[in-house]
């Protein structure tokens, strides 16, 4: 399996590529799980070429701790890749190669859809994001970029960075593969103890009853009962609850009728942050 580490290699074996108008492109920070499979399965099974990106990113975290603690296990994830398909090209470029000159991001008009949720708390996040997923974009060209809905919020995003910056290409959204009891999984779902990964399924069950209780309850009364289940359970600290629209994430308060809503939620557990997300209609 090829694996790559520059853009100028990486474009001559997409140039040797017999069909290079059918090319899927993964994009990850490596530490790969079941979730990061799910989108690379797809990939393959929609595309006759597929790029994997393994890069972490610097301009996306606004916390250097964080950035240094990122996991690496690459040889695990080539294992994990391979193991798919011996035809995926993995492109591992350094930080060098992506950021020649200075490691900062663009700055993008995201039309507010990063000023919420995960961006309300982490400054130029996103710009990050569209930073590094643009760059990657324009190497690869693929036909098709596959993107987990475990970041919703990252997914549309992408949408309307493909958007603005008039990029032609299909972003396909992937369903969020969850560990048995219902957490989704995370590489940061290792630094949890064994005992509070289980109960950990308490996020993943307050979302499917703050679902069934959306079809009845009006969103602010949702809100609050979340807030107070909580409160009442000491394991967790609640970070944010938000109802929105799907297309502008913008928190709702009362419901119209044809709109599609989902609930995201950000949660401490361990000093660990997770988040996750469910489609409420
Ligand atoms: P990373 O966290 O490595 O995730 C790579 C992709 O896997 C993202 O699209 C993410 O939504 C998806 N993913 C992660 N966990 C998942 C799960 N449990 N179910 C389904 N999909 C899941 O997201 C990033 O990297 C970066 O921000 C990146 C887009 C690569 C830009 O640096």
């Amino acid at each position: 399996m090829p694996v790559i580490q520059t853009k100028t290699k990486l474009k001559k074996e997409l140039n040797n590529l017999s069909n290079k108008l059918d090319l899927g492109l993964v994009p990850t920070m490596g530490a790969l799980h079941m979730g990061h499979a799910s989108l690379i399965k797809k990939a393959v099974d929609q595309n006759e070429n597929v790029v994997v990106s393994i890069f972490v990113n610097p301009t996306q975290f606004n916390n250097k701790e964080d950035l240094d603690k990122y996991p690496k296990t690459i040889d695990t994830d080539i294992q994990l890749i391979s193991a798919i398909s011996d035809k995926i090209i993995v492109f591992t470029p350094a930080v060098s190669e992506i950021y020649p000159d200075t490691i900062v991001p663009k700055t993008y008009d995201f039309e507010g859809l990063d000023k919420v949720m995960e961006g309300e708390f982490r400054d130029d996040h996103f710009n990050g994001v569209g930073t590094i997923v643009e760059e990657l974009l324009n190497v690869v060209q693929p036909s098709k970029a596959y993107f987990g809905e475990k970041d919703f919020q990252q997914l549309r995003i992408i949408q309307k960075l493909t958007e603005i910056q008039h990029i032609p290409v299909e972003i396909i959204g992937c369903e969020i593969v969850r560990e048995d009891h219902g957490l989704a999984m995370s590489s940061r779902n290792e630094r949890l103890s064994k005992n509070i990964r289980q109960k950990a399924a308490f996020i993943y069950e307050t979302l499917k009853t703050a679902k069934n209780k959306f079809g009845t309850e009006n969103a602010l009364n949702l809100k609050d009962w979340v807030i107070d289940q909580f409160e009442n359970n000491h394991d967790f600290q609640l970070e944010y609850f938000d109802i929105t629209d799907v297309e502008t994430l913008t928190p709702i308060k009362n419901k119209i009728n044809n709109v599609k809503y989902r609930a995201f939620i950000a949660v401490y557990v361990e000093d660990v942050r997770l988040i996750d997300n469910i489609a409420l209609n």
